[in-house]
């Protein structure tokens, strides 16, 4: 039986123009700057983001763990959504490695935080008693609160209300192209406001390793020796930073297919009596529901149930699943997600 992967956008293949690209990528070693592919990849990048510089490294958590490091100085504080995956689930890094504080705020359930949130979040730089506020980190699309894109005219209020009061802004823009797709504009005009940006390739753009951070030459110099102390310089990256060119100039605009397909499951779903869709689902390309109370399996023989039949999903926090979409969920994989569902619901 075939099964189909929902728990997450991760879990996404090369596909074989990746794999032919890797298996001829010309490569140096990229601790010396030398690796062409992967300049030629930093370049692509930035470019795409609208940024000066772009760095490639491991993982869309190490992304953001740099940008963090690179703008804030020990005892200084980030302040972040509650619901912001820098909080939820990068292991506290920013904290752990950095000395970093995390200040946390509400996330409005369209994925924003609230100006007025981040006005009482400020601290006043004159108290010594206080750690100094030092930047904002926004979330697009915001993952938690159902794969939400933010709108550039919030993300615009945000960034200028953060630098009206001297804090910086990051995004961590791991499916920003997903937010691109689904607002119509260019993701550079997203992460235009902010001052640095993190962007996953290994998610629905297919690539199998690697995000890239951008921002302008000063900041990606510093993330660059950081990188480095992290253990994060590799060396013929180039192998792998063939896939992350083929992933932007070929898996972009076909996010708008995981899109359809997202509001075909979610329309499916919505006519199972037994389902009931939440986080204003779906937004992008991410599902988000709950099961009826009249439902008597647990969560975890639901899951269960549903590998059976062949379709994997997550558990995403009490009572509620979380389905994504992506480029290895074919069109036919929606019918054959329902059937499983009436299935296994009765
Ligand atoms: C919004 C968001 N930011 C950052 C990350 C971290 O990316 P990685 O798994 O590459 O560390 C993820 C991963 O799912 C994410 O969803």
């Amino acid at each position: 039986m075939q099964t189909f992967d929902f728990r997450s956008d991760t879990t996404t293949h090369p596909t074989e123009k990746m794999r032919q690209a890797m298996a001829s990528a010309e490569v140096g070693d990229d601790v010396y700057g030398e690796d062409p592919t992967v300049n030629a990849l930093e370049q692509k990048a930035a470019r795409m983001l609208g940024k000066e510089r772009g760095l490639f490294v491991t993982s869309g958590t190490m992304g953001n763990l740099l940008a963090v490091l690179a703008h804030c100085a020990r005892g200084e504080e980030a302040i972040m959504g509650t619901q912001g995956h820098t909080f939820l689930h990068e292991a506290g890094g920013v904290s752990a490695l950095g000395s970093v504080v995390i200040h946390t705020v509400p996330n409005q359930p369209d994925g924003t935080i609230a100006l007025k949130d981040l006005e009482n979040a400020l601290r006043n730089p004159e108290d010594v008693h206080e750690p100094i506020s030092r930047l904002v980190i926004l979330e697009n699309t915001q993952n938690a609160c159902g794969g939400v894109p933010l709108s550039l005219e919030y993300t615009e209020s945000a960034a200028a209300f953060a630098h009206k009061h001297g804090l910086l802004l990051h995004l961590d823009g791991a499916r920003i192209f997903n937010a691109a797709v689904a607002l119509g504009l260019p993701a550079s005009k997203l992460a235009e406001p902010a001052d640095s940006v993190t962007f996953c390739l290994s998610k629905g753009l297919c690539a199998p390793v690697g995000s890239v951070l951008c921002g302008n030459a000063t900041l990606i110099s510093k993330a660059r020796r950081l990188r480095k102390m992290l253990g994060g310089g590799m060396r013929q990256a180039g192998i792998i930073a063939a896939a992350g060119i083929v992933a932007l100039d070929e898996m972009v605009d076909r996010l708008a297919e995981d899109h359809r397909r997202a509001a075909l499951l979610a329309e499916g779903l919505r006519s199972i009596g037994k389902v009931h869709l939440t986080k204003n689902s779906p937004q992008t390309n991410m599902v988000f529901f709950k099961l009826d109370e009249s439902v008597t399996l647990s969560m975890q023989e639901f899951l269960e149930a549903m590998k059976q039949e062949g379709v994997l999903l997550m558990d995403s926090g009490p009572g509620e699943y979380r389905m994504v979409t992506h480029h290895d969920i074919p069109g036919k994989a929606v019918d054959v997600t329902l059937a499983a569902f009436r299935k296994v619901l009765g």
